[in-house]
């Protein structure tokens, strides 16, 4: 699709299924984040203008949605700051804005500017004052790939409790990846933050799946978890890359969730394809890669714990307990697996349960 230059356009469908993820992972990120901090940020870099041309509503309007409807829960201030270069779509937003009743503890900004300039200004402050950011969700969801310098998201998540969720697009930096504009290559180089980008045009192979490895390797160096996803359509074109990007298991934990639940007889197929030798699909019967996973990570170890199991699972691969628990049954099942009559603290092991404290054999 052309870059659209009109101050609202018509929604893609695809962009429904980001949404989508967006509204799930939010619902679990307020309310988790404000718990436990006085102040929370989210970050909408690239916020467009609030609205789509059929009236759908736009990323900002679906963040605050969902913390309106959770302030009750939530107490300390959560701040929004809504970021387009487009004067006129900031405008559009703000006038969306203004017909929204916003509880008195959240503060709302629609600024018109360059994302990379807005957000260099402020960790430049920050820095200066020696001070932190509050914990951050940074949305970062430009139509290409300029304007996301790889240097500003890595001092985004330096700071403690700061994530970000990017649409990257590794189809379209492979088409320019030889361009004849220095600055067309320059973007590219920025948007990875190193040269290797470029090189993968020379070194053959499968240069999408390089680039998009690059920027996993890249975002691996300042982040403890790292998901990618790849979202498809029916006739199985990609059509854009999500990455996030956190050093928190838990949220780890529930941007995986807000993934499973992306309705698996949509119209697009999501795919997490973080471990290459792992590829996901959403609507798959996940239990057979899962048991080959899990033998190919425990077998031969002896007796590990439930609890070892369960944060493999979770932290390593894209499957959920749910999975963990389908996975473990259908192995006991077949007598490859071994769960110790008694758990850790002497108590009796429920049939078909695979608790935390239980001594699980892969056989
Ligand atoms: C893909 S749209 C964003 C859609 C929006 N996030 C949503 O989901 O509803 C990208 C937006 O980024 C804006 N934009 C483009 N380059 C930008 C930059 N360097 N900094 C900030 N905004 C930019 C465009 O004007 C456009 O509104």
């Amino acid at each position: 699709m052309p870059t659209p230059k009109e101050t609202l356009w018509e929604m893609d469908p695809h962009t429904k299924a980001k949404h989508e993820i967006l509204r799930r992972y939010l619902k679990a990120w307020f309310p988790i984040l404000n718990k436990y901090n006085q102040r929370i940020v989210y970050i909408d870099g690239f916020s467009g203008p609030g609205r789509y041309k059929g009236g759908g509503p736009g990323s900002p309007m679906i963040a605050l949605d969902v913390a309106i409807n959770h302030r009750r829960e939530m107490a300390g201030e959560v701040v929004f700051w809504f970021i387009d270069e487009r004067r006129d779509r900031v405008a559009h937003l703000k006038q969306e804005l203004r017909g929204l009743k916003i509880p008195g503890h959240f503060r709302v900004t629609a600024d018109c500017g360059r994302f990379d300039r807005k957000l260099r200004e402020l960790l430049d402050s920050l820095d200066a004052e020696g001070s932190r950011l509050a914990p951050t969700f940074a949305f970062i969801d430009p139509f290409g790939f300029s304007g996301i310098p790889f240097t500003l998201i890595e001092r985004l998540l330096k700071h403690r409790k700061c994530e970000a969720f990017i649409t990257f697009m590794v189809d379209a930096i492979n088409r320019f990846l030889e361009h004849p504009k220095e600055k067309v290559v320059g973007h590219i180089v920025g948007a990875f933050g190193t040269e290797d980008a470029v090189q993968i045009a020379q070194a053959g192979g499968d240069r999408v799946a390089n680039l998009r490895a690059l920027y996993q390797s890249q975002l691996q160096r300042v982040a403890k978890f790292v998901r990618y996803f790849e979202m498809r359509d029916w006739q199985d074109r990609t059509q854009y890359h999500l990455f996030f990007a956190t050093n928190s298991d838990l949220e780890h934990l529930k941007m995986k969730e807000a993934m499973w639940r992306v309705d698996p007889e949509g119209a697009f197929r999501f795919s997490d394809a973080t471990n290459p030798d792992q590829l996901v699909l959403f609507e798959q019967d996940t239990t057979p890669m899962l048991v080959a996973e899990l033998r190919r990570h425990f077998h031969g170890k002896g007796q590990v714990t439930g609890l070892e199991v369960r944060k493999y699972v979770e932290d390593q691969t894209a499957y959920l307990k749910k999975h963990m628990t389908a996975a473990l049954r259908a192995e006991e099942a077949v007598r490859r697996l071994k769960v110790a009559p008694t758990k850790a603290g002497g108590a009796k092991r429920k049939k078909n349960s695979y608790p935390d404290d239980a001594g699980i054999t892969f056989l």
